[in-house]
């Protein structure tokens, strides 16, 4: 991973996990900003292997895909701003629609999470971090020193979702995003490896009713707390 925090004796790991449009990864990257540490987008990992499958073709061939994907080398950059696929700037291409539809396929592959996971937890061993996603909470850091659940309404998500679409001049109407985002809800918590679920040891957080700066200092409350 570039730009690598040092090893520091004493490291926090915080993790948040929360479904499509909760607003986790804005939060993250807030926090992340303003405690000086290292930011992981997970989702951003999977949805590079996605558009590496799309560029090859193999989006529907599993066999193929795993073995391509040891071979597919995912890098962040800018403090996770921005993120690389085999050198190659994809930060934009991530994002798109046909990404958005496929990734959850892809991401329930276990041998796509076996190695992805592995990555996540190499770079946790890197310094201080908050890193966001399904099962950062569950499966990737069980140990971690906070954890959070965040989470909104399908309608507020789907609404913040529209509103990031139209600025982008995307086409597009509330009902067909909140459609989708209650595909993937459905594909990312009922899938048989590390679905999306409330560790019973996270803080629950529902944005419905917040604004990210109030969920931001929430946890920035919580982690001083434990100071
Ligand atoms: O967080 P984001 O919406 O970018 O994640 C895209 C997709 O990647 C999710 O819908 C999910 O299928 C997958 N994902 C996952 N595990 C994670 C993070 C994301 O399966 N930790």
């Amino acid at each position: 991973m570039r730009g690598r925090m040092r090893k520091t004796a004493y490291q926090v790991t915080i993790a948040i996990d929360g479904p499509a449009g909760s607003g986790k990864s804005t939060v993250a990257r807030r926090v992340a900003e303003k405690l000086g540490f290292l930011y992981l987008d997970s989702g951003a990992m999977y949805r590079a292997v996605t558009v590496f499958a799309i560029r090859h073709g193999i989006a529907e061939d599993t066999p193929k895909l795993i073995d391509m994907v040891k071979r597919c080398h995912i890098d962040f950059a800018d403090n996770g701003k921005t993120i690389l696929l085999n050198d190659e700037n994809v930060s934009t291409d991530i994002r798109s629609p046909e990404v958005n539809s496929l990734v959850a396929d892809v991401a329930k592959i276990p041998e796509i999470r076996h190695e992805i996971v592995r990555h996540q937890q190499r770079i946790g061993e890197e310094g201080s971090l908050i890193a966001e996603g399904r099962d950062l909470t569950t499966i990737v850091f069980p140990n971690a020193d906070f954890k959070f659940y965040i989470d909104a309404s399908v309608t507020e998500r789907a609404g913040r979702r529209l509103a990031e679409l139209r600025a982008q001049n995307v086409d597009t109407t509330l009902k067909a995003v909140e459609a989708g985002i209650r595909a993937r809800d459905k594909k990312d918590t009922s899938r048989a490896h590390s679905p999306l679920r409330i560790a019973a040891d996270a803080i629950r957080v529902d944005t419905t009713q917040r604004t990210i700066d109030e969920v931001v200092d929430f946890i920035l409350g919580q982690v001083k707390s434990k100071d």
